[in-house]
């Protein structure tokens, strides 16, 4: 649900997610909340009640194009409301949205949401990160590939196996192609070995050492060997 749908579309329409709509493993449709708007001239914003700046978007025109969507599919859809104001999402409640039968997202702009249409339809509220952007749009995006990445037949076998071992609280370790020299600078000697056992363990290391030097907060979740705890302390 937003005023700009075609900012989505062409975002939607692309790659995995494009291939993934394509093939009818996932449907995704964005609505212009605007077809809703009762205004003779089309309007769905006004200026704010006590004053200051921006528009505030109308109550009725949200309203009612969730209603039309709960109508048109016959259900209820899980509403998500992208804010700053919300909560952050993270993989886990990506995996968790991803199980429901269907969601609907809604995009502030301008300055807000008149507060009595969050109070009617009671959205959770979803926020992408502490900083703040023109619109609920983009965050919506995000929302949208994450989930849609999570479901059957999305992505490859392959893709689907990397994603469960490597973001298990674990960054990923570095990767190289060809040529095997660029620049001067040469690809790990391990990775040439075609031992696979060492290329592992070697991965794995990298894997821990990274999280260990970026994101420390994240090992405390990690489950970490005796050999893996070795790695730490090299
Ligand atoms: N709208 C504007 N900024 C946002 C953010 N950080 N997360 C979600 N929605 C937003």
């Amino acid at each position: 649900m937003t005023l700009f749908t075609d900012m989505c579309d062409s975002v939607l329409g692309e790659s995995i997610i494009g291939r993934a709509r394509n093939a009818g493993k996932v449907e995704i449709n964005t609505v212009d909340i605007r077809d809703y708007t009762k205004d003779k001239h089309r309007r769905v914003d006004d200026k704010p009640y006590g004053g200051g700046m921006g528009m505030i978007m109308a109550p009725q025109p949200i309203y009612d194009c969730f209603n039309a969507i709960c109508d048109e599919i016959g259900a209820k859809p899980h509403l998500l409301y992208m804010t700053p104001q919300g909560k952050t999402l993270t993989q886990d409640r990506v995996k968790e949205l991803a199980q429901m039968d269907n969601i609907a997202i809604l995009c502030g702009h301008y300055e807000g949401i008149d507060e009595r249409v969050i109070e009617e339809l009671q959205p959770e509220e979803i926020s992408i990160g502490d900083y703040v952007l023109t619109g609920g749009e983009l965050p919506a995006l995000i929302v949208a590939d994450s989930i849609s990445r999570m479901l059957p037949g999305v992505l490859s076998d392959d893709e689907c196996f990397e994603d469960e071992s490597h973001f298990n609280s674990l960054l990923e370790y570095p990767q190289y192609t060809h040529p095997a020299e660029w620049n001067g600078r040469e690809v790990p000697e391990v990775l040439l070995s075609g031992h696979h056992q060492n290329v592992d363990a070697w991965r794995r290391q990298q894997s821990i050492k990274r999280t260990f030097e970026r994101r420390p907060d994240m090992l405390e979740n990690a489950e970490l060997s005796k050999k893996d705890k070795l790695y730490l302390s090299e």
